[in-house]
């Protein structure tokens, strides 16, 4: 049947169909086109049977995910460099011995532990491919997950052919505000990030990516490959520079004593001689380079008394132990308390006080009770009541929760301090807030709009100049964007990120919050157990958010994030595009923001060459579009001149 005909017959079909058939067909037809290559309907009947889809069923979940799906590739990328490993050391003689057989002049970096992959750029300096370290021969191929990290650009600031390594991770910050509950160490947790099978969950981890190596042209030194990875577009780790064996250590020393400030984990430094040329001349083993080592940090725990246990009461309700334990030095830093996470640890370690107890800093600054060594003399029992409003408490699962709400004192002070910090209301300390709520001024989190000099005055502590600045603090947050506003009433699964995510969906509040279940359930990223805190929250709370509502002004986001990755862009499509029609491609620009001119000129940005036939890949004809770009950019143009591949890998 020819395609007019088909295309037709389905159009007239569709008519009837219901939209749970329509919502089968479309995802049929979407796959022949994107996946197969091999659609059986035109484009503009695959448009109208859209059309319909969205005048029958308008919050179809298949209606946001059209267009180009990228799943991560399951296939290997061959190293063309080996991607070896580091002979490592521990301990000062261990390491000396190492040194002194190396000539000075060394760098020094902290080894992330992450994830090692390598990134091939295209001699127009678009990412070609993203591969794991696998076997070191061949690794994964992860280049559609590698291009959802902010930190690797898909296009170098420099044109050029080269291949950049480094280390794929998860911020300590990240994990310890948003997984570290529910996930062992960050390591484990980027390693599943990055290699999703669709590549957009990859986005959501927020992962990073730090530069260690440039393979291309050879350069002289180390530092030089690190000022290049810069100039590339790259952040790099921190480096120190040191010229004797000696001098090295100092700084191992030093580092090891600081390595809990930075916001990655390590477990050790890596060293390497400066100078490229003896790097080559003392060559490699078949496993790692001798001019490199990885010098590991002793694994830091310690043995000490269990003292106490705590109870505090979150925001949320649930109730969390934390450990009093006998001063002990950890890494540099005296301990007193350490993190027990939830009333499950308590029942499953049998804890008890007086015992003895191994506290480690296992990926992160707050440090864990591990184990019990020696058992002590009385059992840590659960309290039944909360400990700020006595209520009775509920055990579900690991977790212990205060069901009283904001009538509980503590979670109310929870509350309010989420809100303002998250407000940006600063000069609140958690002393003034329990004051407040104390003294029976701060009830609900309008009550914060209603405050007035004479009350702040009437604090303890509290001076005319204080209060003022307080005053002044809050007046100047009296309009905000709608997505800080909904982040700061703290509803459970509702943080920043979420928070963002919903208003990009519905940014007018007065919406987004009559929206049901089933139509939060279409966003990406948004799972059910999201979608009924949010219906819940904004139920249980709505005459508070309409009370605080009267007070403040809800303003649209920010533009930047309403305008597209392609604003300030244009594309012109050049030869036959194989993938999509080029009125497909010039839609998708226009929806992301970027222009789509009719013409060559020197002001466009990218010209987009077809892949069918194209003198890119292979000896295809130059059109005369092509030819035009290329003589602007003899003068003084500078557009570049992609394949369709790569455009398409800049719209993902
Ligand atoms: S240099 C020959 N620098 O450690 C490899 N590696 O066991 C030269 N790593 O697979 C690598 N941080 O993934 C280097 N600052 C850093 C690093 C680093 C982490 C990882 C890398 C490599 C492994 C070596």
């Amino acid at each position: 049947m020819s395609m007019d005909r088909k295309s037709q017959q389905i159009l007239t079909a569709a008519q009837e169909m219901s939209a749970d058939e329509l919502e089968g067909v479309v995802e049929y037809h979407h796959r022949l086109y994107w996946e197969h290559h091999a659609p059986e309907i035109d484009d503009p009947a695959f448009d109208q049977l859209v059309e319909r889809l969205k005048e029958i069923r308008p919050t179809s979940p298949i209606l946001q995910n059209l267009g180009p799906r990228i799943a991560a590739q399951s296939s290997t990328i061959v190293h063309v460099t080996p991607m070896l490993s580091l002979d490592k050391c521990y301990g000062e003689e261990a390491f000396m011995k190492w040194a002194q057989k190396m000539p000075p002049g060394f760098m020094l970096t902290p080894k992330i532990d992450g994830l090692a992959l390598s990134l091939r750029y295209d001699a127009a300096g678009f990412l070609q491919s993203a591969a794991t370290r696998g076997n070191g021969l061949k690794g994964e191929d992860v280049t559609a997950n590698a291009l959802m990290i902010d930190d690797i650009p898909r296009q170098l600031k420099t044109n050029m052919g080269c291949e950049i390594r480094g280390e794929v991770y998860m911020t300590l910050s990240r994990f310890n505000q948003v997984y570290a509950d529910d996930f062992s160490n960050p390591r484990n947790l980027a390693a599943g990030a990055l290699k999703q099978k669709d590549a957009r969950e990859t986005k959501v981890y927020g992962l990073s990516f730090f530069a260690y190596d440039f393979i291309g042209n050879l350069l002289a030194s180390e530092s030089e490959k690190h000022e290049r990875l810069i100039k590339l577009g790259f952040k790099r780790p921190p480096t120190f520079f040191a010229e004797s064996a000696e001098q090295i250590f100092d700084h191992v020393l030093e580092q090891s004593a600081k390595r809990h400030e930075w916001d990655y984990e390590t477990d050790g430094l890596v060293i390497r001689i400066q100078d490229t040329k003896t790097q080559q001349e003392l060559g490699e083993t078949a496993h790692h380079p001798r001019y490199a080592i990885a010098y590991k940090f002793q694994g830091e725990s310690a043995t000490t008394v269990l003292n106490d246990v705590e109870w505090s009461v979150a925001r949320t309700g649930a109730v969390t132990p934390v450990a009093c334990i006998e001063p002990v030095n950890l890494s540099g830093a005296m301990l007193s308390r350490a993190s027990l996470h939830h009333a499950g640890m308590v029942t499953s370690m049998d804890l008890s006080i007086g015992a003895k107890v191994q506290v480690a800093r296992r990926g992160g600054v707050i440090p864990h009770i591990e184990h019990v060594v020696e058992p002590g003399a009385y059992q840590v029992v659960l309290p039944e009541a909360c400990p700020s409003c006595q209520t009775t408490l509920r055990l579900s699962g690991d977790f212990l929760y205060c069901d009283n709400g904001t009538q509980c004192l503590a979670q109310r002070a929870g509350v309010m301090e989420h809100f303002l910090k998250v407000m940006e209301i600063d000069g609140f300390g958690p002393k003034h807030i329990t004051q407040l709520i104390e003294h029976d001024i701060l009830n609900e989190l309008s009550d914060i709009y209603r405050l007035s000099l004479a009350q702040l005055t009437g604090l303890e502590r509290m001076g005319a100049k204080l209060a003022t600045k307080l005053l002044d603090a809050i007046e100047s947050k009296r309009a905000v964007p709608t997505r800080t506003f909904l982040a700061a009433l703290g509803v459970r699964e509702v943080g920043v990120t979420m928070a963002k995510t919903l208003t990009t969906f519905e940014p007018n509040f007065m919406d987004l919050r009559q929206l049901a279940a089933e139509d939060l359930l279409q966003i990406h990223g948004v799972g059910e157990s999201i979608a009924d805190a949010f219906v819940s929250g904004m139920l249980k709370r709505r005459s508070e958010i309409d009370e605080l509502l009267r007070f403040i002004e809800l303003v649209d986001t920010p533009t930047e994030d309403v305008t597209g990755q392609f604003t300030g862009l244009s594309f012109l499509f050049t030869g036959k595009l194989s993938q999509l029609s080029r009125k497909e491609a010039q839609k998708m620009v226009q929806d992301a923001g970027g222009e789509t001119p009719g013409s060559v000129t020197k002001t466009l940005t990218y010209l987009v060459v077809g892949d069918e036939g194209s003198p890119l890949l292979g000896d295809g004809q130059k059109s005369s579009k092509h030819k035009k770009a290329e003589a602007l950019n003899e003068k003084e143009a500078n557009i570049k001149i992609i394949t369709e591949t790569e455009f398409m890998r800049l719209l993902a």
